[in-house]
């Protein structure tokens, strides 16, 4: 079908109306235009499904497009390419694997599904000849998933940090800035904040215990390094304990505390290390820059260095920008009978946390007499972990035993922290957080 100017109209199925189905529904009618003037493509949104009609929505819709039957519009002949904004497991999956069977490209937003069933949906839609586009599912307003998929996708690439959680990367920022300016860091005041902002929900759990971050790491490293990774592969390790002293001797030392996660390849073995925890970054690197809700993406390969990709990751605007390149994009492949793909995907093999190293900050709080570093340090030689820094933070009932260790084993370091739980003169052992090298 033809507009009045005689641009083919590729006529789009929306699956979820909440905040990104509604922002991508007002972008495509207000640049459908500007859209049909520079590709010859008209957009048209032509169908709707919502669980309930009748809820209040932030767009106009006609009662004549919207339906509650998704399986009838991902499966209508007149819905030439479907976008998927409703989250979850299923019905998104079945709905996607009918979409694509019916020839249609689709578009999504939905990290759960990609980092859980991601690789099954990828062979379907090359199995169909059709797109399947997924730019909003990681670091949503930051088009990184384009430059993993197409400029970088013939680097070897060795390592990628992200900050792709903005929520804890206000509450991070925040708890920096109270330490800075002489205020105590209050996590529960920070997390607070967040939630009156609208960054955390009311339950924070998914973004504070890194689950969020961990599932777009999962997309990341099967983009990245061409093989299948899963959620279930990713060590996670959140920010919820982490306190005023650790980021006050954190900066002290010149680092700044913040949730990353880290995706790496090894070059030997090409086995894959994914994970996700509170990690001090050195002042000059530059994701120690990166503040408040915002995210970036860092990373380093064998031919192009380092690169660096920044930006909002979260909200519905910056959301549905990515949706509409990427709808843009597969209607343009649609018109032109073509197609991109994630390519063939092979099995990862995953280093567990055990084997992987770096430096570690560790906090003991300890009682304050003799003998105690002695006894403590002896941990540690004992496990071959070696002390690089070594304090004490107040005296008497405050006293506080911090250190940070040359580069360890992750699986020597756990062995310190049992042992040193089990001393008598060690009143408590804090979380461990990561040094990133420069
Ligand atoms: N809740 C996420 C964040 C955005 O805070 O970055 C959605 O992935």
């Amino acid at each position: 079908m033809n507009d009045s100017n005689g641009s083919p109209t590729v006529r789009i199925g929306v699956l979820g109306c909440g905040n990104v189905g509604a922002a991508l529904i007002n972008i495509v009618r207000t640049r459908s235009d500007a859209v049909a003037q520079r590709t010859g493509i008209r957009l048209e949104i032509a169908r709707v499904a919502v669980r309930n009609i009748s809820a209040p929505r932030d767009v106009e819709v006609s009662d004549e497009i919207l339906t509650r039957d998704a399986m009838d519009l991902v499966t209508d002949p007149d819905i030439d390419l479907v976008v998927e904004s409703i989250g979850g497991i299923e019905p998104a999956r079945e709905l996607i694997l009918a979409a694509l069977a019916h020839g249609k490209p689709v578009v999504t937003a939905n990290k759960e599904l990609l980092a859980n069933v991601g690789a099954e949906l990828y062979k379907a839609a090359d199995d169909a000849g059709r797109d399947l586009l997924f730019e909003a599912a990681v670091a949503a307003g930051i088009p990184f998933i384009r430059v993993l998929r197409e400029s970088l996708y013939g680097e070897p690439i060795t390592r990628i940090l992200g900050i792709i959680n903005g929520t804890t990367n206000y509450i991070l920022t925040k708890m920096t800035d109270s330490v800075d300016s002489g205020g105590d860091a209050d996590y529960g005041a920070a997390l607070k904040d967040a939630q009156s902002l609208g960054y955390a929900e009311r339950d924070p759990t998914a973004d504070v215990e890194g689950y969020d971050a961990g599932a777009k790491a999962a997309i990341i490293a099967t983009v990245a390094f061409g093989k299948k990774v899963v959620a279930g592969d990713v060590y996670h390790q959140g920010i919820s304990e982490i306190t005023a002293s650790e980021i006050a001797i954190a900066r002290r030392l010149g680092y700044v505390v913040k949730l990353l996660g880290i995706v790496e390849r090894d070059p030997d073995t090409d086995d894959v290390s994914v994970r996700v925890h509170p990690t001090m970054v050195p002042d000059h690197h530059p994701l120690a820059t990166v503040r408040d809700s915002f995210n970036a993406v860092f990373v380093e390969g064998d031919y192009v260095d380092s690169a660096l990709f920044y930006g909002r990751g979260a909200g519905g605007a910056p959301t549905a920008s990515a949706v509409f390149g990427d709808v843009i994009d597969a209607a343009m492949n649609l018109r032109a009978g073509t197609h991109g793909s994630v390519g063939a995907l092979g099995k990862a093999t995953i280093k567990p946390i055990d084997e992987t190293s770096a430096e570690y900050l560790l906090g003991l709080d300890v009682a304050d007499q003799s003998g105690v570093l002695h006894a403590v340090t002896g941990v540690f030689a004992e496990h071959g972990v070696s002390i690089r820094v070594a304090e004490q933070e107040g005296n008497g009932p405050d006293a506080r035993l911090v250190f940070i260790t040359h580069e360890a084993r992750e699986k020597d370091v756990q062995a310190t922290v049992r042992e040193l739980n089990g001393l008598d003169v060690v009143l408590k052992v804090g979380g461990l957080i990561r040094v990133i090298g420069s």
